[in-house]
């Protein structure tokens, strides 16, 4: 990488022009046992890029980033989805320091100007019994709305739309380096409390009426909290609902 400015993540860097998916490949190097913790696997582009829920994530024309991370979190499993609601706001707070405003949408997704400009995969997997995340981050840098395909070209941005000086390599270096310090100096509690607070900053839905569709049932109030498991705390007519899962829009 260009300029290293982290002690462990993305120490062992490998960037491919053109893969299956970062995701994919990444867990054929931790199950071979040639991935150390940290590694960071970049592509410019993806021919079938993993998105959450069996989606696919959509490899534009220029060179974004799409890159996979491996962690071995030091908290328990339970507050796993904490380190995806992390990623949101680093994101989101990297985007800050080059005068970009955008929000996070539970559990995965950054927003600008209400449209998708980055997502969040992350996958547990035990190794050699003990447990491993891979870290999937996709972000929109450098692309025309032009560039989006027709289904998603409404729903979908890019940082370039908002930013004429955002190099994609500084913006993976300026993320590295917050999540690193989130993940190594922090204890968990310390961890837990940032993401909390920047939530409540960035949340999307701050303030407003929103609606959770699950599986079976969708639910409907306000929320400007998470707990300490990454779940979001919805206020209904009916109390407080733990949510931890669903698809979130206002209304
Ligand atoms: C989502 O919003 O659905 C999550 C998208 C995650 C996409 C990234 S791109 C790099 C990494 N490799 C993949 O195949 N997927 C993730």
């Amino acid at each position: 990488m260009a300029k290293q400015s982290t002690q462990y993540l993305g120490k062992n860097f490998i960037h491919f022009e053109t893969i299956d998916s970062t995701q994919s490949h990444l867990k054929k190097l931790l199950q071979e046992n040639k991935a150390p913790v940290g590694t960071l696997i970049l592509a410019d582009h993806q021919q079938t890029g993993k998105g959450t829920q069996g989606r696919t994530w959509f490899s534009l024309p220029k060179p974004q980033l799409m890159f996979s991370l491996l962690l071995k979190p030091k908290f328990p499993p339970q507050k796993l989805p904490m380190i995806n609601i992390l990623s949101g706001v680093l994101m989101a707070s990297v985007f800050e320091e080059f005068g970009v405003y955008a929000k996070v949408k539970w559990p995965n997704d950054v927003y600008i100007d209400g449209k998708k400009v980055g997502g969040i995969l992350s996958e547990l997997y035990v190794h050699q019994n003990e447990p491993h995340i891979i870290l999937g981050i996709g972000m929109n840098i450098d692309a025309s709305s032009a560039d989006f395909p027709n289904e998603i070209k409404a729903t979908a941005t890019a940082l370039s739309l908002y930013c004429t000086n955002c190099d994609r390599m500084d913006i993976l270096q300026r993320f590295l380096t917050k999540l690193e310090h989130a993940l190594y100096t922090w204890s968990t509690d310390e961890l837990i409390a940032f993401t909390q607070k920047e939530f409540e900053r960035l949340w999307l839905y701050r303030n407003k009426s929103i609606e959770v569709s699950q599986e079976n049932k969708t639910l409907r109030g306000t929320s400007s909290q998470i707990d300490p498991f990454g779940a979001l705390q919805l206020k209904t007519s009916a109390g407080i609902e733990k949510i931890i899962s669903g698809t979130v829009s206002a209304i």
